[in-house]
């Protein structure tokens, strides 16, 4: 969603914007700006679009400039143009900031200050806060900003500038991540590490309810409530040519295609093979509650939600635990029946979904641990829950997830694996277990290597408008996810169902037009998908299967077919998922999609 870059320093100021802008331009927007200080005061440029068009528009000015803030805005209040794009002033062009997030009483507020004659221009949300605290301003920008915030209902991630202080920024966080970068004689921030890691790797995070004072020599984090707090400044890891496209067309094509690195870095150093279990570190502290457990509650959203579901398949086949997913948007608002037996797991890629952390912060009224298993290292979930497990599958850039996705399952099945072990699997079973777990990252390889199959099924239907996805047992969630990577980045409308559950609704759907993908494993469903599957063909619906390697018989009825190596039946998502996330590149590719920036969609979820 909406990012957030400032610099102030020696450098040139509008080149580093633009490049924080670009690094964080995957979050997903659709109008950028920045403000800078110039030498006759404050200087905004904004537009709707891309931020290579704001480039094109300041390319080769050089400014002379101490400081400036640059906004990516994802549209919530007011349609995206150039007027409603961030940076946003008062009407005296005296404080601009750029904002992240939403002010839910603005209304009320804008009401407050056009009664003493403040004149608005914009439709957004956050103009009003410019007007606030130039209202409140009294020569300390720090403290204006900590005034105008208690007035303020809604969640921020704020950087602000004001015409009287040229070696100033002000920043604020409130359920919106901000983190500054620590240079030399220079300093950064940001609502993404992404968009300044190539000039520091030196961070402190900023927690909500605080605000910090940035010049180039000096940061003071303080409270709303005025109080200084200390910050211990920490040196992250980070690779750049993670962030990078490495000659890859798109991100997705490269964060499909790392899948083998990936799944295996997420499985590096935990499994303990002879005692056929694994070692999780982030676990430790809260060992006792996750392995006393009754009851597990999983809550997610969007691609997170599917490796829940397939996680709840592991914890139950596995551990005998029972499990719910719950989309984290609705368990906030429902009265969810929590007790001290009860775990509850915040799954999130990017770690920053607001609906994931509203639901932690649900979940943390009513028991006593919440565990997290989160991708981005530092991210608000990350720290925000009590224990966890990090997936290290590396930045994840496109916006529709892939590579995340499977290294949650195997975090997930990890974890599986450790309650099981306490509960009913033998050391055995556990081993075994354990080596299918180390040949998936190969057995991913073999697919990726036939991609062009994929590519060629996805000729053929590229310009279908419906597509069904059915699939039983752990490849149910596999089923939602293909649908769900089809309609997020080639907008054809999909669906996902329970094989089975097709006859009770989608069935009326099926006719020559419709092609329906079938996750046909030979598993303890395989017989009643064949069912399922001459339950289409009798109506003339075209089957493209994903089945297992060796399966000759298969082929014969349906109209084409993708084989992956066998495995565990509950590592199956691991491989049968990669064809349909290739399935769903290919087809957004042929096209024309965006793929890596799908229209009105956003990678991290900020808002409600
Ligand atoms: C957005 C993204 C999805 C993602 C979901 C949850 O909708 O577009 O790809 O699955 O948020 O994100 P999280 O970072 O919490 O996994």
């Amino acid at each position: 969603m909406c990012g957030i870059i400032g610099y102030i320093g020696e450098r040139d100021v509008i080149s580093v914007l633009i490049q924080g802008l670009k690094r964080v331009e995957y979050r997903g927007y659709d109008s950028a700006g920045i403000a800078l200080f110039g030498p006759g005061g404050l200087l905004i440029k904004k537009d709707k679009g891309k931020v290579a068009h704001l480039e094109e528009s300041v390319n080769g000015q050089q400014i002379e400039s101490s400081a400036g803030i640059g906004h990516t805005r994802w549209a919530t209040h007011g349609e995206p143009n150039a007027v409603n794009a961030h940076p946003h002033t008062d009407d005296k062009n005296f404080i601009v900031l750029a904002h992240n997030g939403i002010i839910e009483n603005y209304m009320a507020l804008r009401e407050e200050l056009r009664q003493s004659g403040h004149e608005f221009t914009t439709e957004t949300d956050t103009e009003t806060v410019a007007h606030l605290i130039a209202e409140v301003y009294d020569g300390d920008l720090l403290e204006a900003v900590r005034r105008a915030l208690k007035l303020v209902q809604g969640t921020y991630g704020l950087v602000v500038m004001c015409a009287d202080k040229p070696d100033e920024i002000v920043a604020a966080r409130l359920s919106s991540p901000l983190i500054i970068g620590h240079g030399d004689g220079e300093n950064f921030v940001a609502s993404d590490l992404a968009a300044f890691v190539q000039f520091t790797r030196n961070v402190t995070y900023m927690e909500d309810g605080e605000v910090a004072l940035i010049t180039k020599n000096k940061i003071v984090h303080k409270t709303l409530a005025d109080k200084v707090v200390p910050k211990k400044i920490e040196k992250i890891s980070f690779d750049i040519e993670h962030i990078e496209k490495g000659g890859y067309s798109h991100f997705m094509l490269k964060e499909i295609t790392e899948q083998p690195r990936t799944i295996g870095d997420s499985m590096r150093g935990r499994l303990l093979s002879e005692e056929g279990t694994v070692r999780l570190g982030g676990m430790r502290e809260k060992e006792e509650q996750f392995l006393g457990a009754k009851r597990a509650v999983f809550v997610a959203c969007g691609t997170s939600w599917h490796a829940a579901l397939v996680g709840e398949y592991l914890f139950e086949e596995m551990a005998g635990l029972p499990v719910e997913v719950e989309y984290a948007s609705e368990f906030r608002y429902r009265s969810p029946v929590l007790d001290d037996k009860t775990i509850v797991f915040a799954i999130s890629q990017s770690g920053e979904t607001t609906d994931t952390l509203a639901a932690i912060q649900e979940a943390k009224r009513r028991v006593d641990t919440v565990f997290g298993i989160c991708n981005v290292v530092g991210s608000s979930i990350a720290r925000t829950t009590d224990a966890g497990v990090y997936l290290h599958a590396g930045p994840e850039i496109g916006v529709a997830s892939t590579k995340a996705f499977t290294s949650q399952i195997v975090v997930l099945a990890m974890l599986a694996l450790n309650l099981g072990r306490h509960r009913q699997i033998s050391a055995a079973e556990g081993h075994r277990f354990i080596k299918e777990l180390r040949e998936i990252p190969r057995k991913v390889g073999t697919i990726l290597s036939q991609s062009e199959k994929i590519e060629e099924i996805a000729r053929q239907y590229k310009d279908h408008r419906n597509f069904l996805y059915l699939g039983r047992g752990v490849n149910f969630p596999v089923a939602l996810e293909g649908a769900l990577k089809l309609k997020e980045i080639s907008y054809i409308h999909a669906e996902g169902y329970p094989a089975a559950e097709m006859k009770h609704g989608p069935i009326a759907l099926i006719d020559d037009e419709m092609p329906v993908v079938f996750i046909a494993i030979q598993d303890g469903t395989y017989e009643k998908v064949l069912s399922n599957i001459a339950e289409v063909r009798a109506r003339r619906g075209h089957v493209i299967a994903i089945a297992t390697e060796g399966d000759k018989d298969i082929a014969k009825c349906v109209d084409h077919v993708f084989y992956v190596p066998e495995t565990h039946p509950m590592l199956s998502p691991l491989l049968t998922v990669i064809p349909l996330q290739l399935l769903a590149y290919h087809v957004a590719v042929m096209r024309g999609c965006n793929v890596d920036m799908p229209r009105n969609l956003a990678k991290s979820v900020t808002v409600e």
